[in-house]
């Protein structure tokens, strides 16, 4: 299976990451192959995350690799191969932590996202599968869905000052640099989008 390349902010095809992907409604074998590339493309990198305009695909399928347990890597990883993903549901409770993004080499940010939210999507097999979902995943997940509304994590950030490279140090700790003029215009340019509540807000018991 072939690893794809990615689309970078910089590339000469980087409109797709600002574009809202299609449905995909049915999954076939041209699906699977593609979500499976989507997964070795992902490992490859390395990332946690893609969405299929990443890759230069306008469609809403997603891949996410989680560790099983955030304190014991060799516990595993669990991986989700999704098309059409939706959030339906909200927690208030927002956190904010810090997150990049394989179409954004180099930048950082410190994104406030929900902790929790409820998913519907199409898995693997085409079923119809509800994921709650709770902090790390539940952060990587809104960051992939939002790159199929054309929406990238620089918009998220409350501030310029949230943008940032890291450096190494001598100590070989990581120092924040602050970012680009681009990467401080790029945010302003989509301050709108804040906060990032969608609708339904209320979590559904
Ligand atoms: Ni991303």
């Amino acid at each position: 299976m072939p690893i794809r390349s990615i689309v970078l902010v910089s590339s000469p095809e980087a409109a797709i990451l600002r574009q809202r992907a299609a449905a995909v409604r049915r999954i076939d074998r041209d699906l699977r192959r593609l979500l499976d590339d989507m997964v070795e493309t992902m490992r490859e990198a390395p990332g946690v995350g893609l969405a299929a305009p990443q890759i230069g695909l306008g469609l809403r399928a997603i891949v996410v690799e989680t560790p099983l347990d955030e304190d014991d890597p060799e516990r595993g990883t669990r991986v989700f191969r999704l098309a059409d993903p939706e959030i339906v549901a909200v927690s208030d409770a927002l956190a904010e932590d810090q997150e990049a993004c394989l179409s954004i080499p180099g930048l950082f940010g410190d994104v406030p996202r929900h902790e929790r939210i409820l998913v519907r999507a199409l898995d693997y097999t085409g079923r119809r599968v509800e994921l709650d979902l709770i902090g790390f995943e539940a952060r990587v997940f809104q960051h992939e869905i939002d790159h199929l509304n054309g929406v990238l994590f620089t918009d998220r950030v409350t501030g310029p000052d949230k943008l940032y490279a890291l450096r190494e140090a001598e100590d070989g700790s990581f120092e924040r640099v602050p970012c680009s003029e681009a990467a401080v215009a790029a945010v302003a340019a989509r301050a709108d989008l804040m906060p990032t509540a969608p609708s339904p807000s209320a979590w559904p018991r």
